[in-house]
């Protein structure tokens, strides 16, 4: 299938959560390919570090507050450090700009995570599939199903060569990965990769928004949970999304507010003085996620699949409102 040629994704882009768990200090900044470098971190004293899962990401706090998301790419067993692939985004708005321009090693970096949102689950093989600097979450499930003996491949698709990171350490893994440069390929071919995926494969995909929604609609077929997406970006507003205003219980604190069309359910609950984690206010990085115990929640985030938002039992207040007139969260 056709595809216009790989557009890197922007950061996701929010505000300093409320809480910050670590100070991490910059102990190594490498290029590591064109426009992305890697960033080592560890704590000053050289402690332990939260222990992490593939397909994690941490929240880095950047001067001015603002937070961007990215993926643990390191080794998840080495408890002392963390290792995150940042790409340069020249439509960002300046948090790419300012790790690769300013910070250096040896500064000190707001940490929060790591959280998980794209977890890697049994299954008999794994295909997976990156575009750009998409390719960093599903390093360490390359190291996670080695070290589990399931058979896996990885299609890698990038602008060009130049800018596909971590090539190296890919490499060591022979014909199981398949580098794809789109000026000397072309597009992906997702069609014979994914028109006959066999049972029992789990097929895991990150990079831009327009090869997420190619893969997915290559793999509407395929069974509920057999594909896994991270976006860097908040999907489209699905049509028929209801903007009225709706009525929030909170169970446990036994006070009913009123979100108005205008405002979001975090807003409502910020005005209200509750307290709800939240960093990305774009759907994307699970920090505000909050149980629902009754009501149709109105999902407008990037990290339900189909399932678990049929399911109807957490949401995103940062971005999901309701489809029912009276939604009861778990606060
Ligand atoms: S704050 Fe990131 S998903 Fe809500």
């Amino acid at each position: 299938m056709a595809m216009t040629p790989m557009a890197e994704p922007p950061d996701p882009v929010g505000t300093a959560p409320r809480s910050t768990a670590l100070n991490l200090r910059v102990t190594a900044k490498t290029r590591v390919a064109e426009g992305v470098v890697a960033l080592t971190l560890a704590r000053p004293d050289g402690g332990r570090l939260p222990d992490w899962t593939p397909g994690a990401h941490v929240d880095l706090v950047l001067p001015g507050g603002l937070t961007r998301q990215y993926s643990l790419c390191g080794d998840r067993w080495d408890a002392s450090t963390y290792r995150i692939g940042v790409l340069r985004e020249p439509g960002g708005r300046g948090g790419s700009a300012f790790v690769h321009d300013e910070l250096a090693v040896g500064d000190l970096v707001g940490i929060g995570g790591p959280r998980n949102n794209f977890r890697l689950v049994p299954a008999e093989r794994y295909l997976f599939i990156a575009g750009g600097i998409g390719i960093t979450p599903l390093l360490p499930m390359i190291v996670q199903a080695e070290l589990t003996g399931i058979p896996w491949k990885l299609l890698y698709g990038g602008r060009t060569r130049s800018s596909m990171a971590f090539q190296d350490e890919l490499s060591t893994h022979g014909d199981k990965v398949s580098f794809v440069p789109h000026d000397e390929h072309g597009p992906l071919d997702l069609a014979a990769w994914l028109n006959d995926v066999p049972d029992g494969t789990r097929v895991y995909c990150c990079g831009p928004a327009g090869l997420l929604d190619a893969v997915e609609r290559h793999c509407a077929d395929l069974p509920a949970g057999r594909l896994r997406l991270e976006r860097f970006v908040a999907a489209d507003r699905p049509a028929g999304a209801r903007d009225d205003a709706f009525e929030v219980e909170l169970r446990r604190s036994g006070r009913t507010l009123a979100v108005d069309r205008d405002q979001s359910l975090l807003q409502a609950l910020g005005e209200a003085g509750v307290n709800v984690l939240s960093s990305c206010h774009q759907g994307l990085c699970g920090t505000c996620e909050t149980t629902v115990l009754d009501g149709v929640p109105d999902h407008r985030d990037a990290l339900l699949d189909d399932a678990e938002r049929a399911a109807g039992d957490c949401i995103f207040v940062c971005v999901s409102r309701s489809l029912s007139d009276r939604l009861v969260l778990d606060l």
